[in-house]
């Protein structure tokens, strides 16, 4: 297994380079791509002709586009096409796409003839930025997101920032947030550098872009890195905003709410709760309210999302987020900007609703 960092290569156009860099991690030139509908439709015929031009045979796999897509379902009914197209322990596997295929795909590889090589293309920045690194894979039960998966490092992760030029912009801005969660947790000259050039990052000019994913992979494998089954609690830090934002997504009924703005939002309330708790100096609070102020959200979003939900509500919601133990709130703060950890005690109810309320607030100040 490859280490989590020693396997990403951030380039531009990376599909030309796939033969080499398959070579060099002695990967066979048999490969299965999958694509969601619009993955396949944008990029499918240049990909697929240039791995023909580099000697690779080839078998496709599309599915739609959508969460529901990472089911077992699904998978089943590809390994079927797989049996079917001969697929063998001899073939690897290729995610072009969000953390949709990419979850989808690790899931097949990891399972199909016990585990066949797992290669991440993607096409996002949310899965250039986290969801292709780390080698979490999964798909959904109907009672829960994720709960059914392995942990299977990918070969390689080839992102190409290039990708991004079709992405919707409220998608940019989702994958954005998990990129300036990374400031916040692990990096301060990161987050300066996001500070300065947040509006360039989000109107993908270079060279902001490549220097913002690249840094933010590098930091997710770093992490994952010391604490790949989550052990120590350093990995936990990844999901800094998140305890928060799982409440926001869950009275959303996973719909019209992207992950990335429940997190956006979580961030706030997180960044308060580590003020309020002591943690967090208030100058930094400041400097990091105005970091999350920088992002754009569909009209009335925040709204609908965040101001109409009665706090207590939201707070009923958190509790069902997986990653608690024994019931207990688990929180992920920073003490500076840079720094995250997991606070191991329970932290008072009346604290939490307090800094839900006091980020509704600041959210509603800003209008
Ligand atoms: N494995 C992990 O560690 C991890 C971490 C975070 C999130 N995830 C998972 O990731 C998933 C979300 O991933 P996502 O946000 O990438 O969503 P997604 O895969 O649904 O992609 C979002 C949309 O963008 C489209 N798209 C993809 N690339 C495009 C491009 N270059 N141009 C235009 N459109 C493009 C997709 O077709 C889709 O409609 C969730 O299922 C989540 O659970 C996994
Ligand atoms: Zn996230």
């Amino acid at each position: 297994m490859p280490t989590p960092a020693s396997h990403i290569v951030v380039k531009t156009p990376v599909v030309d380079s796939i033969g080499e860099l398959y070579a060099a991690r002695g990967l066979g030139k048999k490969c299965v791509l999958l694509f969601d509908e619009h993955t396949r439709e944008l990029y499918g015929e240049a990909i697929v002709d240039s791995l023909h031009r580099q000697g690779f045979s080839t078998c496709e796999l599309v599915v739609p586009a959508r969460e529901t897509s990472k089911s077992f379902s699904s998978a089943w009914k590809l390994f079927g096409r797989m049996i079917e197209r001969d697929v063998d322990r001899s073939w690897n596997l290729l995610c072009v796409g969000g953390g949709v295929v990419g979850d989808l795909g690790g899931f097949i590889a990891a399972s199909y003839y016990r585990g066949i090589p797992v290669v991440q293309l993607p096409t996002t920045l949310l899965a250039m930025t986290d969801s292709s690194i780390g080698g979490k894979v999964a798909v959904n039960h109907p009672l829960g997101k994720n709960l059914i998966g392995f942990f299977h490092l990918p070969e390689l992760v080839l992102i190409d920032p290039a990708f991004l030029k079709s992405l919707p912009s409220r998608e940019i801005f989702g994958g954005m947030s998990e990129v300036v969660k990374y400031g916040f947790i692990a990096d301060r000259s990161f987050f300066d550098l996001l500070n300065g050039h947040f509006d360039e990052i989000v109107r993908l000019e270079e060279p902001w872009l490549t220097e913002a994913v690249s840094r933010s992979a590098f930091i997710k494998a770093e992490v994952v890195e010391k604490d790949f089954r989550e052990q120590s609690g350093l990995r936990a830090t990844l999901n800094f905003g998140h305890t928060f934002a799982h409440g926001l997504e869950k009275l959303a009924g996973y719909r019209n709410l992207r992950h990335g703005e429940a997190v956006t939002m979580g961030m706030a309330c997180a960044l308060i709760l580590s003020r309020r708790l002591g943690f967090l100096a208030e100058a930094e609070l400041v400097e990091g309210l105005g970091l999350i102020g920088r992002f754009r959200f569909p009209k009335g979003l925040v709204e609908r999302q965040l101001l109409a939900r009665d706090s207590r509500e939201m707070f009923d919601s958190m509790f069902s987020d997986k990653k608690k133990i024994d019931r207990k709130l688990r929180f992920v703060l920073i003490d500076r900007i840079g720094h995250g950890f997991l606070h191991g005690e329970d932290v008072e109810k009346h604290e939490v609703l307090g800094a839900i309320e006091d980020a509704k607030e600041w959210f509603r100040s800003r209008k």
